[in-house]
């Protein structure tokens, strides 16, 4: 018997950073964060999982090529799956994965996080495992346990030492503020050179901001930008999300070595928001930057096509693409099964 399904997840762009990890093993985060999911036909990963009994090992192919499955995370995604499974139960079966995703991997663009999504829920359906899904997310990458759901979703970072409370919720669905919209900017779509694991273990020993990033100030931002998000109160919204990106890259950059994910570009385009926004009296368009250079601008509907012309009148015939979140396509979906 063959059981096969295929699944797409979308990325989620955090405006709160997860940067640091209390419990390696278990992915258990220093801090809770908070992120959009983008619409499902945007950025996302689309993943095929195939069970059978004739296969006779675990595989899975990344963007056409073969990865090394027996990494720690992969098999315990696949342990933690595998011990929650209603299906295929009666006989061993190997499963045989097959993930593309349609933008840069490993760019900063949060492609872990839909991969991770993606590859746990497909497994789930493929394997009968119901109820949150997100901690077994969590356990393949931790900003993916946020892509599971749509909309606004927060990512509690609990307080129990088996990470049973340390979930994704959704803190408003995809239809609450469908005129909140995402321009990324592709800055560089090359792999960035430190790994965010690396960076944050590093960051979490060293960097001396850490210790009040994570006792006052995101917990107050996190209570602010939710606040905000169910105002739609974009000001607030806007003004957290680029104080909290420019203090994750600070985090950064007071790390020891230093790490530096932003170049010149990133740099240009943080000083041209700030312009555009103090020549309009207001905030028009927030920016936030993951562990890489590209910018996640995100900015209700009716700033769009004036942004839009201001970006692409300083980078002429550049990478711009627009990102609609916001419809109620912003779930993880489930697109064929076979049986
Ligand atoms: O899930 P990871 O290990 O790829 O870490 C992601 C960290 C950031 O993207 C920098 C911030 C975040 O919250 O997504």
């Amino acid at each position: 018997m063959l059981s096969s399904i295929t699944c797409t997840a979308p990325v989620n762009i955090a405006t709160i950073k997860y940067w640091g990890k209390r419990d390696e093993k278990l992915i258990l985060p220093l801090n809770s964060s908070l992120s959009g999911t983008l619409h499902q036909d945007d950025l996302k990963t689309t993943t095929t999982a195939v069970a059978s009994e004739n296969f006779t090992e675990d595989a899975i192919w990344l963007n056409g090529k073969k990865e090394d499955i027996n990494t720690t995370r992969y098999q315990n995604v696949l342990r933690m799956i595998r011990s929650r499974a209603t299906k295929l139960m009666d006989k061993k079966h190997f499963v045989h994965i097959c993930s593309i995703n349609n933008f840069p991997t490993a760019a900063g663009l949060a492609s872990s996080a839909s991969g991770y999504a993606c590859l746990v829920y497909v497994l789930a359906q493929l394997y009968g495992v119901s109820g949150d899904i997100s901690a077994i997310a969590r356990i393949g990458s931790g900003s993916a346990c946020r892509s599971v759901y749509g909309g606004f979703v927060k990512w509690e970072m609990g307080a129990e030492s088996d990470g049973s409370d340390s979930i994704a919720v959704q803190v408003a669905p995809e239809t609450h503020w469908p005129e909140m919209n995402i321009i990324v900017l592709v800055v560089n779509d090359k792999k960035k050179e430190t790994s965010s694991t690396d960076g944050m273990q590093r960051s979490a020993a060293t960097s001396p901001m850490m210790k009040e990033r994570c006792a006052t100030i995101v917990p107050q931002r996190m209570r602010d930008i939710e606040a905000a998000i169910q105002a739609r109160d974009f000001q607030t919204f806007g003004d957290i999300t680029m104080k909290d990106s420019d203090d994750f890259h600070e985090v950064c950059a007071t790390t020891d070595p230093a790490i530096y994910y932003l170049n010149d570009t990133s740099r240009y385009i943080m000083n041209l928001v700030h312009k555009y926004n103090k020549m309009s009296g207001k905030i028009k368009c927030a920016y936030t930057f993951d562990a890489g250079p590209n910018a996640c601008i995100y900015l209700p509907e009716e700033n769009v096509v004036e942004a839009l012309a201001l970006f692409t009148k300083h980078f002429p015939g550049s990478d711009l693409s627009t990102y609609y979140r916001g419809s109620d396509k912003s779930n993880i979906e489930k697109i064929e099964h076979y049986q």
